[in-house]
């Protein structure tokens, strides 16, 4: 069930904790356009960080590439999106407000009472009309239509110029990917649901591209391979909707299209598309370029246009399903007794922002703070970690819950002096590490710390 209430706390979580901003908001924002804070920055990238591995690490048939954001407009002519990446459009007259046709159930009028527009009284509906959603601006100093570039709509178009170079550079031989992550810009009607629909965002793209004839194959690899690394950080199976979109919904090359949708608090969203695109972009830059993009199959000793599966994420989008997966607030018994409400993020350890936090248990005590410092100059350089000397432990604990820090490491009194029971007993330079989801502690040498976490983390 979708609950509005629960987006409200995680986006008034995500300002207070840094993880999200609204852009240029001391100016009062920009719609559709979001700034990532020092723990947001930290789990997008590790997100995109994780994606990146298990394309192009983990696997010998994909290589990554990096293309520039402006590219020749004849790329959007030839794809297809100058004439058709459109948004149907509708106008109200009355009030000037601006709405996606096909979103009319679910958008508000801004007059008061707010209805859906066309129901109030005064709302005066244009008929729909086609709204192109790449941003526009010009190349160099003369703002002539010659000079018209686009910010790119999606990054696949330079995976697809460049097929040629990356072939004949990385001696891959079909079937192999292409990988790339990187901003995407649509000038969206009706930028909505926190981050989900923005009109900056960031893509992680793969192309891969495939003998003719085995498309569907891939494109089924293609769905399994991407749930489980969903599962991987932490979105389980069961939280992802499989549509298999139908044809009279499918952009007219594909073949075949998954959508990955995700039970966002305000309902299921898509997370991801996995589309068979056929042959059609590649034969569609062949034909305007003019130049050849076939593959010469040495085993088969014939010529073809690849065909390709696309699996295609939005990291603005995972990361927001991140959040909302490791959303939890629970009702907790401190030491003296007292209920208390804990909120806490449950990052899986491998994206989360800041892995360990590290606290000496009193700040007046130097013997203390020395060893906690110690400690942390021993985890630094192999995990983010976050030292906290101020407030009391419990306090220090909550404040890393709700950044979701997986492991928590207090530096005390027999740290210094020698543990009282337990197997350690007696035993000097231990500390306790706190699992933030079960909240347990258990009693560690220093020494055996970087053992315990580092396989924690992966
Ligand atoms: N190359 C194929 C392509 O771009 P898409 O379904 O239009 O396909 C792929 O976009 C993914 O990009 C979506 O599944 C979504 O995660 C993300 N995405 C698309 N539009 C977005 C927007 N306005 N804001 C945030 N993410 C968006």
């Amino acid at each position: 069930m979708a609950d509005p209430t629960v987006m409200d706390k995680i986006t008034a979580l995500c300002k207070r904790r840094g993880f999200i901003f609204q852009s240029s908001e001391i100016y009062g924002g920009l719609n559709g356009a979001w700034d990532y804070g020092p723990l947001g920055a930290q789990l997008k990238k590790n997100i995109k960080d994780h994606w990146w591995r298990a394309m192009t690490q983990l696997r010998d048939d994909i290589v990554g590439m990096d293309g520039a954001i402006l590219m020749n407009r004849a790329v959007w002519r030839a794809s297809g999106h100058e004439a058709t990446f459109s948004d149907p459009l509708v106008d109200c007259k009355t009030c000037k407000a601006r709405f996606r046709a096909d979103q009319i159930p679910t958008s508000a009028c801004p007059q008061k009472p707010s209805k859906c527009p066309g129901q109030g009284g005064a709302c005066d509906l244009t008929e729909p009309r086609s709204f192109n959603l790449m941003f526009k601006t010009h190349a160099g100093a003369v703002e002539s239509d010659e000079n018209l570039v686009y910010l790119r709509p999606e990054t696949a178009q330079a995976i697809f110029v460049q097929f040629k170079n990356v072939l004949d550079t990385s001696r891959q031989k079909l079937p192999f990917g292409i990988a790339q992550i990187g901003k995407a810009f649509r000038n969206e009607i009706n930028p909505r649901n926190f981050t989900f629909r923005s009109r900056e965002f960031e893509q992680m793209e793969l192309e891969f591209f495939v003998k003719p004839g085995t498309g569907f194959e891939w494109t089924d690899h293609w769905l399994e391979q991407r749930l489980l690394w969903y599962e991987s950080i932490g979105i389980p199976r069961a939280k992802i909707h499989i549509l298999d979109v139908p044809e009279s919904d499918r952009a007219f090359y594909s073949k075949k299209t998954y959508d990955l949708e995700y039970e966002f608090p305000f309902g299921v969203q898509e997370l991801e598309g996995i589309a068979y695109r056929t042959d059609y972009d590649l034969t569609r830059h062949q034909e305007a370029s003019g130049k050849p993009l076939e593959y010469f199959d040495e085993e088969a000793k014939e010529k073809y246009i690849p065909h390709v599966v696309e699996p295609s994420a939005g990291v603005d989008r995972t990361v927001l399903a991140v959040l909302c997966e490791a959303f939890c607030e629970e009702e907790v018994t401190d030491e003296k007794g007292n209920k208390e409400t804990r909120t806490v993020l449950r990052f899986a350890p491998c994206v989360a922002p800041v892995k360990a936090g590290i606290f000496p248990l009193l700040k007046n005590k130097p013997e203390l703070v020395a060893k906690a410092r110690e400690v942390e100059s021993l985890l630094r350089p192999h995990m983010a970690t976050f030292y906290d000397e101020s407030g009391a432990i419990g306090r220090r604990y909550r404040r890393q819950d709700e950044a979701g820090t997986p492991f928590g490491i207090t530096i005390d009194f027999e740290t210094l002096e020698g543990a009282k029971e337990g197997p350690l007993a007696g035993q000097k330079d231990t500390v306790t590490l706190r699992h933030r989801d079960s909240m347990k502690q258990e009693r560690l040498p220093i020494g055996s710390l970087l053992g315990t976490l580092l396989p924690l983390l992966r």
